[in-house]
């Protein structure tokens, strides 16, 4: 359904280049939820914004493919795009967004704002279409009576989700829904999310630096390090036989995991983006690292289903 072919966003800072998205790659096919993982700074908020065109005003450089039923988003008409596919077709929870609602606007009002804005539904036909949105959320249809801050956490999440729904799209990206809350209430929005996905056939890109939480809703992961994916696969078979030292390493620093008896961490740090290292990008931190890594960017190289950006699998014509 969604196919992002070689997205690229780079952020103009005090004179130097930040490439938070560089040669992005991933599918989402209908129905589908990925989950796009990696530690913070490796360019899961950019890839979003990029896919909704939601550029912060320092963006140097912004270019690639996303194809939804092979049309590019990227590369339609501003316009078209604003009329007829953000929120309508792609929609997005921002990062943090539960915190954002207007104190003083009814919630209920505030998710409407969408319908108001991009269909004829006058105000009657908005909230009665946002209350049946609250109980497909599982929110009581009296909650778009109240004021924000007379929501819990976790109701306020559901209302945003809430929000994303409102115009029905096919595409919906979450950037860490669930990092603000407490875990039991985690678990309540990734049962929603579930179930969600299932009712209305939804695809999802479900971002997240919690590789354990993300093992649970995802059907398949794009693991990004530094302004790439590098290792991109099914779900089951990334956790059980991860191809890339860094998705290795990921998985043995999760304590919650099976499998993973003592724990690791990753040394030293992640890259600055300004200035990534030449060749691979995690070739200072990783155990395998040998000449050729500095030297040249590995390719996307096929593994199983999967894809990996490695020298360890090869990557060149073989005789
Ligand atoms: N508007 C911006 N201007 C400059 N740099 C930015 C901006 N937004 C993000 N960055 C930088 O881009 C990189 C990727 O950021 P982000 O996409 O937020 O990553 P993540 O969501 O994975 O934490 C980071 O180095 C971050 O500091
Ligand atoms: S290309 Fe080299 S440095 Fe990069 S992950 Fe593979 S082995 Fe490690
Ligand atoms: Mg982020």
């Amino acid at each position: 359904m969604l196919d992002v072919r070689n997205l690229r966003l780079y952020y103009g800072m005090g004179g130097t280049v930040v490439k938070a998205v560089d040669g992005v790659e991933f599918r989402v096919a209908d129905g589908e939820t990925i989950g796009l993982v990696g530690e913070s700074g490796s360019g899961k908020t950019s890839t979003g914004l990029a896919l909704m065109r939601l550029l912060p005003n320092n963006v140097v450089h912004f270019s690639g493919h996303a194809f939804i039923d092979g049309v590019d988003l990227l590369a339609m008409d501003y316009r078209k795009f604003v009329a007829e596919f953000r929120w309508k077709v792609v929609s997005m929870v921002f990062q943090g967004a539960m915190n954002s609602f207007n104190p003083v606007l009814k919630v209920g009002e505030q998710v409407a704002e969408p319908l108001l804005v991009k269909t004829d539904a006058d105000r009657k036909e908005a909230v009665n279409l946002v209350k049946k949105m609250f109980r497909q959320v599982g929110l009581p249809e009296e909650v778009a009576e109240r004021y924000p801050h007379e929501l819990s956490g976790g109701m306020k999440q559901r209302a945003m989700i809430a929000m994303a729904l409102i115009l029905n799209p096919r595409l919906i990206i979450l950037d860490e829904p669930t990092s603000a809350l407490d875990v039991s209430i985690q678990t309540q929005v990734i049962n929603l999310l579930k179930k969600l996905k299932k009712e209305l056939q939804l695809s999802m890109i479900f971002i997240t630096h919690d590789l354990a939480l993300v093992s649970d809703i995802a059907d398949s992961i794009a693991v990004m390090y530094a302004g790439e994916v590098v290792e991109f696969g099914v779900s089951d078979d990334l956790l059980t036989n991860p191809a890339h030292p860094y998705t290795q390493k990921l998985l043995k620093s999760i304590p919650r995991l099976k499998g993973s008896k003592t724990l690791e961490y990753i040394p030293g740090q992640p890259p600055n983006l300004s200035n990534p290292p030449t060749g691979c990008r995690f070739h200072p931190r990783c155990p395998r690292v040998f000449d050729k890594c500095s030297l040249e960017t590995p390719p996307s190289i096929a593994v199983g289903n999967g894809v990996v950006k490695c020298w360890l699998y090869g990557g060149e014509k073989e005789g």
